[in-house]
């Protein structure tokens, strides 16, 4: 976009370089009409910060983490401009004044192409909904800053938070707006949806890195749109602050940026399993019809949703005294069945002053509601017809929302909380009229403290985050015994530390069943890794064979949910006959076994903002061939998934990185064609055995079938596949109590609440040693047996178990041999003659 398209007023330029001011950590530049601050953050961070000129105060619901300073840090140094080297790569100012981000060996990652400018938009050239007459706000919050970098040719863009499309981004002009597409939906070629993480990677065959804009007002990347080899950041607020992160692969990208905007939360092994929910369950006796309906038909399950239809006339903290007069002895008749309860809760709470309704007089009396610039509340169209929103910028506020989860839920013995309609969404007129749309909301509505005022143009995309923060904090203060579970809708950066989050209301299309592999794949890389998508699709009604494949393929999504709007048809794992039901228990089974690799990960998540769902590139960073491969994943680093996508698809074609894999259902190895730098395979996608290999020196942790999280585990299964050398570290814990999740982002506390197994694996021709370390931490798995099973050619010739002779079995159909013992804790050696 040109200058005049998107400026309405002659834009403001940087200018000339005046001076430039080095500290230890960091340097300052003076222009004309400009200041740069450039900072070494921590080993791989840096920040860069442009503004006309004052920097924007932190404010107080920050996502930053407060990051120790390294004693190692960086030095800034004169060299016609400055540079400044912050670990695997540096930041350099020209002495024309021109950005570069350098690595390493010398190449430029993002070289600034013209000085950055300054003006206040077209309304219009935003590319967001507007309200009918509305403005930006005055000052620099309607500032929009710009700066434009050139990208190296083969450099693809990842991350970029919640969308739709492919795995790359490049090529698109991506804007980070929460907002509801209600009514209309998603598809291919929208633009912003519910959460705004303006995150991304760049990543070509050696190396990658990352960025992180710190705005939180409206922004938008041209991300090669406008011209394949320009990336502009354009963000209002009238600042430029980007956070650069040097990897130099996709793993230490998101270890990078989670640390400073912290790690994802643990979920509790409930959450892990299977949700299962629809718009419609209206009364207990139906909820517990659902979970007495999967406990006959051995489906397992660990949660059911309540959605809007448990309140009383959708306010939010109450409970329809009709339909459910006792909330206690419903939830309680869900836990004896095995399985947890989820409540849904939206922000708008219904303006319903002096009717007894205790949450609306509190918030008016109060002031904790959002309000116009006359002071007078603001109030739109929700569920409830006309309602208000909570200020969540202020403390005092999310603590008032906190608390009263205690009397109306978690008293009545709730699980998790469920956040809707977050970004907040308003409609233009009640919902019963049937022709409800979205109705944006001003952008100059203030938010926020007195002395922190803010404006919506600045607080929306973290109205979510902040909610979800909230629900989070509460959960932690009034029930400390267990870990927190918050779904969330809206979100943004930090938010992970908190909450889940699913990607809003799909439709029950075979393209949106193939859209939530890049999208999930994107949350992961953008550091929110726990994400799901309704399986079966929201709107409109499921079709068996979509379903199937749905749950198939959901079996791997960090989250699984099944759920569906009001009105559609049953989407039950049973209501679609014998052959989907099927299915259906296969993809249920598989998923229960996959629970101790998906805690470990969840681990790996939490301490190091690693995705469990990952590109093939994301571990194979230098194959040039898997970089683009977007419609297969894998999960952690084990497991390599081919979800079939399409309607009577018989076979899948995928493209095998590099070293051998075997096939997860048969046990043979998967030999594939040569194809680039890498070889490609085709695969049977038989029902309810979705294409799925097994890596080489794959250390895999499985559990049996179980029905729920609820009965304790009796068995650990170590799925093998030989390879030089391969190294993992199984991390298990109680699944509930809170002494082994980080603490909002920040790091585990030791080890008192997990347990932890170190495996290693070498092999060389004709042997194969594996040793299990002695177990580790405050955490004792309860008694169960140890299972290792090797997948191999053939039968080891011999098998010995700490320096003993024992005898394996073989399994033909798994090719895998097999041998058992009650575990003990203790370090164990197994070497294998082959
Ligand atoms: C929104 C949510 C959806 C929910 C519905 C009713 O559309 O995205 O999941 O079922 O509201 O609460």
């Amino acid at each position: 976009m040109n200058d005049d398209e998107l400026f309405a007023e002659p834009a403001r330029r940087a200018g000339r370089l005046r001076g430039v001011k080095l500290e230890q950590r960091a340097f300052e530049a003076t222009f004309d009409g400009a200041r740069l601050r450039v900072e070494a953050v921590a080993a791989g961070i840096g920040r860069l910060r442009l503004a006309e000129s004052a920097f924007a105060p932190q404010r107080s619901w920050d996502a930053l983490q407060p990051l120790a300073p390294e004693p190692s840090a960086a030095s800034a140094e004169r060299a016609g401009g400055a540079r400044l080297d912050v670990g695997g790569m540096r930041l350099e100012l020209a002495d024309d004044g021109r950005l570069e981000v350098i690595g390493p060996d010398g190449d430029a990652w993002l070289a600034q192409t013209e000085a950055a400018a300054w003006g206040r938009p077209r309304l219009g050239a935003l590319g967001i909904r507007l309200r009918e007459g509305d403005e930006l706000p005055a000052g620099r919050d309607g500032v929009l800053a710009r700066l434009s970098l050139r990208l190296d040719p083969q450099d693809r863009l990842w991350g970029f938070g919640q969308r739709t499309g492919g795995l790359d981004k490049r090529g698109r002009r991506l804007t980070n707006w929460a907002a509801d597409p209600f009514g209309i939906g998603h598809h291919r070629g929208s633009d912003n949806l519910y959460q705004a993480l303006p995150v991304f990677l760049a990543v070509k065959p050696g190396r990658a890195f990352g960025a992180f804009l710190h705005v939180s007002h409206l922004s938008r990347f041209d991300a090669g749109y406008s011209d394949p080899d320009l990336l502009s950041v354009e963000a209002l607020g009238g600042e430029i602050d980007l956070f650069l992160f040097a990897g130099p692969t996709p793993a230490e990208v998101l270890e990078q940026l989670t640390r400073l905007t912290g790690r994802p939360m643990l979920p509790p092994a409930w959450a892990l399993g299977f949700h299962q929910s629809r718009w419609g369950y209206d009364r207990p006796e139906r909820l517990l019809e659902v979970v007495d309906g999967f406990r006959e038909r051995h489906l397992p399950l660990d949660a059911v949703h309540l959605d809007i239809d448990y309140m009383r006339g959708y306010r939010s903290f109450t409970w329809d005294p009709q339909r459910f007069p006792d909330p206690a002895g419903f939830c309680d008749a869900v836990h004896r069945r095995g399985a947890r309860v989820v409540t849904i809760i939206d922000p708008g709470v219904k303006d319903d002053p002096g009717a007894g309704y205790r949450v609306a007089d509190e918030a008016l009396e109060r002031g904790l509601m959002l309000r116009n610039g006359d002071a007078s509340p603001f109030r739109g169209y929700v569920w409830p017809d006309r309602a208000l929103l909570p200020d969540f910028a202020r403390a005092e506020v999310r603590a008032w929302w906190g608390d009263l989860h205690r009397d109306s839920l978690l008293e009545a013995g709730v699980d998790g909380v469920w956040n809707d309609m977050n970004e907040p969404t308003v409609f233009d007129a009640p919902f019963a009229s049937g022709h409800a749309r979205d109705r944006p909301i001003p952008l100059g509505l203030e938010h926020g403290d007195a002395e922190e005022r803010a404006t919506h143009l600045e607080v929306r995309n973290l109205y979510g985050a902040l909610e979800g923060r909230a629900t989070f904090e509460a959960l932690e203060r009034h029930r400390p015994e267990s870990r927190p579970w918050v779904l969330t809708r809206s979100a943004g950066v930090g938010s992970q530390r908190t909450c889940a989050t699913w990607m809003g209301d799909n439709n029950s299309w075979w393209e949106h069943l193939a859209l939530s592999v890049p999208q999930l794949l994107g949350m992961g890389l953008s550091g929110s890794p726990h994400a799901g998508v309704d399986i079966g699709g929201f709107f409109e009604n499921g079709q068996p064979e979509l379903f199937a494949r749905w749950m198939e393929l959901g079996a791997f999504y960090p989250f699984m949910r099944n759920h569906t709007a009001l009105g559609t048809r049953p989407q039950e794992p049973w209501a679609f006959g014998a052959e989907v039901e099927a299915v259906a228990r296969q993809a249920l089974e598989l998923r229960y076994r996959l629970l101790p690799y998906l805690v470990t990960l969840a681990h790996e998540a939490s301490e190091r903002g690693a995705p469990l769902m990952r590109p093939l590139g994301y571990e194979y960073p230098n194959v040039d061939a898997v970089l683009d491969q977007d419609d297969v994943f894998l999960l952690g680093p084990w497991l390599l998934v081919a979800p079939a996508l399409r309607p009577r698809q018989r076979w899948r074609s995928v493209v095998l990185p590099p070293g051998r894999w075997r096939d997860f259902w048969t046990g043979r190895e998967v030999a594939g064609d040569a194809a680039g730098d890498a070889r490609a395979a085709l695969l049977p996608t038989l029902p309810g055995r979705p294409p799925l290999l097994l890596r080489e020196g794959a250390l895999l942790p499985l559990g049996e079938v179980r029905q729920s999280t609820a009965s304790p585990p009796t068995e650990l299964r170590l799925v093998v596949t030989a390879a030089a050398r391969s190294r993992y570290r199984l991390v298990e814990d109680d699944g509930a109590s809170p002494a082994a999740a980080p603490r909002h982002g920040a790091a585990r506390p030791g080890d008192a609440g997990v347990a932890i197994t170190t495996l290693a694996l070498d092999a060389e021709p004709g042997r194969l040693v594996l040793e299990l370390g002695a177990r580790s931490g405050g955490f004792d798995p309860p008694p169960r047996t140890l299972t290792v099973e090797l997948r191999l050619d053939r039968p080891p010739e011999r098998v010995r178990l700490d320096g003993r002779d024992v005898q394996a079995t073989w399994d033909r159909e798994r090719s895998a041999a097999e041998l058992g013992w009650a575990d003990d804790g203790a370090g164990h050696r197994l070497e294998l003659t082959l």
